[in-house]
């Protein structure tokens, strides 16, 4: 033959069919990739996977497995030659893992410890894990960096997080074999452009962009802002918002990193700069001409008045930086909820609502 076929990688993305795993999946097979999901659907729906395709024009494998079901992931990495992991399954609702703890370490910590299991006995040794920026303290200056303080967690889910990371630290420090990315994801929104994926949260909103969607859409009155007596130019709460398919791109540059280098590397993925909650409001007001009322309320426990990420790291090392700004992130959440009002739809609790 006179040339050298290529050949095609294959990453196992578990958590493939939720928000982030979405979009990184059409990321993923629009680079070249091959995609095999493991998902349990506890909180999303098969549809998505059936979206990627559409989006793509390619298949993907897909398995409706709990991450945990160790016998059936030794049969997924039996049946695929998988080259590396990305982590995106677990639970992550704040409020919800501090009324269930027990569900939220069980669920958060045996995905981790049951997928790196399966992947050393496979002899797969490459993984991406979904970190957050609830790891950090917050308490050094802004912007936040990799060597910030972390830990002091504010609930269950946070240090899930922290947790995971610092199993996967001593499994690389380990074992010298393995390649172990913590990525830490800012405030991700936005939708892919088509409109055919994108976040799709069970019941009342507990997060900014889907509730000022919801009101929009009018399954919601108005907008509840949490205090607007935070040290910051209006007074509302600052945070680093990023376009979902940034954070997806954030991915293939981080898998191109982790095959070529050994050990623990920990990564901000965010842009750098901060928007107050109003911020939002006005974007996504001028972008959709569509008013978003809204009242003042008390501020909601746990949260920091501002944070955001410093995203120089990324920028040096992996080469990435995020290239969507607000108005992109505002026009990409309307375009998903206004041609998908009820989201995916076919969930048992939405009919609920
Ligand atoms: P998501 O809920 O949309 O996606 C998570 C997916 O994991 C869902 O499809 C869910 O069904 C699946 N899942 C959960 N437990 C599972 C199990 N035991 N077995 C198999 N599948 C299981 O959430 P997302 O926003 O896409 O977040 C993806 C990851 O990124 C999560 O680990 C989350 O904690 C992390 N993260 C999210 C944010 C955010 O603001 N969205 C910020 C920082 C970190
Ligand atoms: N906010 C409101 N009203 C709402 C919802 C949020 O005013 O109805 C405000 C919050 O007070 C905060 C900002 O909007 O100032 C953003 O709040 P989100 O709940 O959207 O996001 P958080 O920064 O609180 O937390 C999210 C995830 C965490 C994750 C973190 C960083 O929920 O799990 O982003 O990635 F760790």
């Amino acid at each position: 033959m006179g040339f050298l076929a290529k050949k095609i990688m294959t990453v196992l993305v578990t958590g493939g069919a939720g928000f982030i795993g979405s979009h990184t999946c059409v990321e993923l097979l629009n680079s070249g990739y091959d995609v095999v999901i493991i998902d349990n659907l506890v909180n999303s729906s098969a549809k998505a996977v059936d979206r990627i395709e559409q989006i793509t024009g390619k298949k993907v494998a897909f398995y409706e497995v709990d991450v945990r079901n160790r016998a059936a992931l030794d049969r997924i990495f039996e049946r695929h030659a998988i080259s590396c992991a990305i982590h995106f399954a677990g639970l992550k609702a704040v409020g919800e893992s501090v009324q269930m703890p027990l569900e939220y370490y069980d669920n958060n910590l045996f995905c981790t410890v049951r997928l790196c299991e399966a992947m050393r006995d496979h002899g797969c040794k490459n993984i991406i894990f979904s970190s957050s920026a609830t790891v950090y303290t917050g308490t050094d200056p802004m912007p936040l960096r990799e060597d910030s303080i972390t830990g002091g967690c504010t609930n269950p889910y946070g240090w899930t997080k922290y947790m995971s990371e610092q199993i996967l630290r001593d499994m690389a420090k380990a074992d010298s074999d393995w390649s172990v990315l913590l990525l830490r994801y800012f405030n991700p929104i936005g939708a892919h452009p088509s409109g055919l994926i994108g976040e799709d949260p069970r019941g009342i909103p507990n997060n900014l962009m889907p509730y000022i969607s919801q009101v929009a859409i009018g399954r919601l009155p108005y907008l509840n802002v949490f205090g607007d007596d935070y040290d910051t130019p209006d007074g509302t709460g600052i945070r680093d918002y990023i376009h979902v398919c940034d954070l997806a791109s954030g991915h293939v540059a981080a898998i191109r990193y982790m095959l070529e280098h050994r050990g623990e590397s920990v990564f901000n993925l965010g842009t750098g700069q901060g928007y107050s909650v109003l911020d939002i409001v006005k974007s996504f007001e001028r972008v959709t001409g569509v008013k978003i009322p809204y009242k003042i309320g008390a501020r909601r426990a746990g949260d920091l008045p501002v944070t955001y990420a410093s995203p120089d790291k990324s920028a040096a090392i992996l080469g990435w930086k995020a290239k969507y700004d607000l108005d992109d992130m505002c026009r990409d959440s309307w375009n998903w909820q206004k041609k998908n009002p009820n989201g995916y739809g076919d969930r048992a609790q939405d009919s609920q609502e």
